[in-house]
């Protein structure tokens, strides 16, 4: 059966805001979810969407899930380290359906990023889009605010918000700009092939400034510790973080701190039609939700 659009990871934070963001203009039919866990399928089929199975380590479930499809988004995989194989994967099955056109979420500047562990098997699929023959977009999707916050009560019981970003200015945004940004180029004119966009928010900060937020949203004192990439990763590690999570957050707050999370594009608002959420907006969400 023939699907205008089909949005993988739909059972993710991600897929869930961009199925939201298509409801708004598209009809539910017109809307397919991929989903690899049967239990996911309940929620997105109340909405009317159309589920289909797959998973991006069975080449078979991905082409029989991609069928008839017009419009793919390829949400990257969160299995680091494994993902580039399951997005060749992905991609391979795309062209055997016959896909119109794939957007696939990849990392800001990507190419030139001082970050050395998120990009690189980004890199690897962004090249292996422009290999496939596909015609597609990437979303070189930039920090969502959100990362940060997360970590925001944490740093309230520590007494300090820990880092290695340094006096590095992250142009944040929140989760839901981007995914509206991803189905605004879905649902449009479609762009030239090869098209990419760099999506960052309108508004940087430090994590100086990201700390001196907490505190006042707190009302403790909740400096901000600025610690090196080792140092961030050993307390990572004493938290109780696995290796692979503590490497990761401390290398790309290190490459933050040398700029690389950083944009003055405009991109994201303009494909919004509005200012990117206020990173202090989101924070406040995470660290007092019932404030409104
Ligand atoms: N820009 C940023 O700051 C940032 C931050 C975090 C993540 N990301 C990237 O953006 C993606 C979307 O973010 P998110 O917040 O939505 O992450 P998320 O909530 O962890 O969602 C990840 C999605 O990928 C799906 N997935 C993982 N492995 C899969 C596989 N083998 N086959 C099919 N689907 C698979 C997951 O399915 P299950 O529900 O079955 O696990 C889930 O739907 C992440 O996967 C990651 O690559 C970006």
């Amino acid at each position: 059966m023939g699907l205008n659009y089909l949005v993988t990871g739909a059972s993710g934070q991600f897929g869930a805001l961009v199925i939201e963001a298509l409801l708004k203009t598209e009809t539910p039919e017109s809307i397919g979810a991929l989903v690899r866990r049967p239990e996911a399928t309940a929620a997105l089929e109340a909405q009317g969407v159309v589920v289909r199975q797959g998973d991006y380590t069975d080449a078979a479930s991905l082409r029989v899930a991609f069928d008839g499809v017009e419009r793919l988004l390829l949400i990257s995989s969160s299995e680091v380290g494994a993902r580039a194989a399951q997005h060749q994967t992905a991609i391979d099955a795309a062209v055997a359906a016959g896909v119109g056109f794939v957007a696939y979420t990849s990392i800001l500047r990507a190419t030139e990023s001082p970050l050395t562990i998120l990009p690189e098997e980004h890199v690897v699929t962004e090249r292996a889009l422009a290999a496939s023959g596909l015609r597609y977009a990437v979303l070189r999707n930039g920090w969502y605010s959100e990362n940060y916050a997360m970590g925001a009560g944490t740093a309230v019981d520590l007494g300090a918000l820990y880092g290695a970003a340094g006096a590095g200015r992250v142009s944040g945004a929140a989760r839901r700009d981007y995914a509206e940004a991803a189905a605004a180029v879905l649902r449009g004119d479609l762009p030239e092939s090869g098209t990419v966009y760099e999506l960052a928010g309108d508004e940087a900060f430090t994590l100086a400034e990201f700390a001196a937020e907490i505190s006042a949203l707190s009302g403790k004192d909740v400096p901000y510790v600025a610690l090196d990439e080792a140092g961030y990763k050993e307390a990572l590690l004493g938290a109780g973080l696995p290796e692979p999570l503590a490497a990761m957050l401390a290398d790309s707050d290190r490459g933050a701190a040398e700029g690389g999370l950083y944009s003055e594009d405009r991109s994201l608002s303009r494909l919004i039609g509005r200012p990117t959420t206020d990173w202090r907006e989101t924070l406040r969400a995470v660290l007092v939700p019932d404030a409104g």
